[in-house]
């Protein structure tokens, strides 16, 4: 319990913060979804939504909805094997994207929670969350998707990997080869067969041992 102690109190600020003006028409800080004593990897998304706002969780609109479908395709767990944040963790009006300035002020948050989780692997999940640690703002996800790279957050290096964002798949059906929805199947099982190894846990095996798959 002790990344969730430490997480507690960076959230308790959070949750009081006035910094910006999203604190004056949010209706709950979302600050983070999965179970962090055993996520291996953070998931970074752009900001809440509506559904967010509303539940205080974070991917659980109409994208996050898309997102479960594609985890639990690749087999990995969104309960254990994520810890789900934001870039910002009060939603924008009508979802328009965080400004630098909303970005900023609440960089701190988003550090903290990295620091704390100290994960195998940092999933930037949109353009948003990717532009806030690469140098070149106007980097496109289609262009670095697919490769690790690293990050620096408070001077630790991080194994990192930029993926679709869902919102941006729930706009693109199509599942030809090459297509976004045939690239996130792809990004997801590299991180899932890289991070954390292919291999999964048979419920129905009452020694509760991880099996490999065949
Ligand atoms: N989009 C995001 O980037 N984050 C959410 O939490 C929901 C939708």
């Amino acid at each position: 319990m002790i990344k969730k102690g430490c997480l507690d109190i960076v959230q308790a600020k959070c949750e009081n913060c006035t910094d910006c003006i999203l604190a004056k028409t949010r209706k709950n800080v979302v600050f983070s979804d999965g179970n962090p004593e055993t996520a291996r990897i953070v998931l970074i998304g752009e900001a809440p939504g509506e559904t967010e706002d509303e539940t205080g969780k974070p991917f659980v609109g109409r994208a996050g909805k898309l997102l479960n479908q594609f985890l639990e395709e690749a087999g990995i767990s969104r309960e254990n094997d994520l810890y789900i944040i934001n870039t910002v963790k009060c939603r924008p009006p009508e979802n328009r994207v965080p400004t630098d300035v909303e970005k900023a002020l609440c960089e701190r948050y988003l550090t903290a929670q990295i620091d704390i989780m100290n994960p195998q692997a940092i999933i930037f999940c949109g353009a948003t969350s990717l532009r806030s640690f690469w140098e070149d703002k106007k980097v496109q996800i289609s262009k670095v998707r697919g490769n690790w790279f690293t990050v620096t957050v408070n001077g630790k290096e991080y194994r990192a990997m930029a993926i679709f964002h869902p919102s941006y798949l729930l706009r693109n059906h199509s599942m030809e080869e090459g297509s976004p929805r045939r690239l996130m199947q792809h990004d997801l099982s590299v991180i899932k067969s890289e991070i954390l190894g292919d291999r999964q846990v048979c419920s129905s095996n009452p020694f509760n041992k991880e099996l490999a798959l065949v």
